[in-house]
């Protein structure tokens, strides 16, 4: 195989993956990739199917059609930050992390642990209770979570919602280094300007549906009204698409 179809194989392939909660089509049909060391944004409303989206990617939510596929020969694995996480408060940083490992089946958990300290930067903090943490540290664990396995990709549910624009500019810093090792990080938002200055490609999902796979500059264009700022660029794109 020639060396450029080895480097542009995508890290993830997703095909017509549906998902329904009873009469709700929560994801319709939707197809993309994800290439090596890219990070992908998601935008959408809520309830536009984003959660549901990456948990099916994630595996922990069955979709009801489609597929979900890694390329033979890399470790199938997919990490997974969901908004809600699982760490727990009274635990260390350490003991959280030592925790997950051992649930996750790491073959070495210990240095697992110290590999994934040193590479959130979270050494110092090692013996200091989760619920002691700021809000970017706490994120940082959670991210550190979700790399246990060291997967070919991530995912992120809105990961920095809760954080100021500092601990938020240090957890971008933090992603960003994540991608340039190879990893391929898909993260959702609402935050249009977030996607627009982190996401190198951005899809827009709205009521379940993917109407959008392009840069912002792309999505800039794709609005009638010609708009130069991104947000109102996005709201005009879906208010000419109906929604
Ligand atoms: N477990 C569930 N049961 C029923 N409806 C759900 C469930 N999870 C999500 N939904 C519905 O599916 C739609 C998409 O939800 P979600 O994926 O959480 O959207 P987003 O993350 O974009 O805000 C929403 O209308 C939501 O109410
Ligand atoms: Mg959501």
């Amino acid at each position: 195989m020639p060396v450029d179809a080895v480097t542009t194989a995508p890290a993830l392939t997703v095909q017509g993956v549906s998902k329904r909660f009873g009469e709700l089509q929560a994801v319709r049909d939707v197809s993309f990739e994800v290439a090596a060391g890219e990070l992908l944004a998601v935008i959408g409303p809520n309830g536009a199917g984003k959660t549901t989206l990456l948990s099916i990617l994630a595996g922990i939510l069955p979709a009801d059609g489609g597929s979900v596929a890694q390329p033979e020969g890399t470790t199938e694995r997919i990490g997974w930050v969901p908004q809600q996480t699982a760490i727990y408060g009274k635990l260390t940083v350490a003991q959280n992390l030592r925790l997950f490992a051992k649930l996750e089946g790491v073959a070495d958990p210990d240095a697992t642990v110290a590999r994934m300290l040193d590479q959130t930067g979270l050494a110092e903090r090692a013996g200091d209770e989760l619920g002691k943490l700021s809000g970017g540290n706490r994120q940082r664990v959670n991210i550190a979570v979700g790399l246990l396995a060291d997967p070919p990709v991530l995912l992120l549910d809105e990961p920095s919602g809760a954080l100021d624009p500092r601990q938020r500019e240090r957890l971008w810093g933090f992603i960003t280094a994540l991608t340039e090792r190879g990893t391929a990080v898909i993260f959702c938002t609402h935050d249009i300007a977030e996607a627009e200055r982190h996401g190198q490609r951005i899809l827009v999902l709205a009521d379940g549906e993917l109407l959008f796979n392009g840069t912002a500059a792309e999505l800039k264009a794709a609005s009638q009204a010609g708009e130069r700022d991104l947000e109102q660029a996005f709201v005009s794109f879906l208010r000419d698409r109906g929604h």
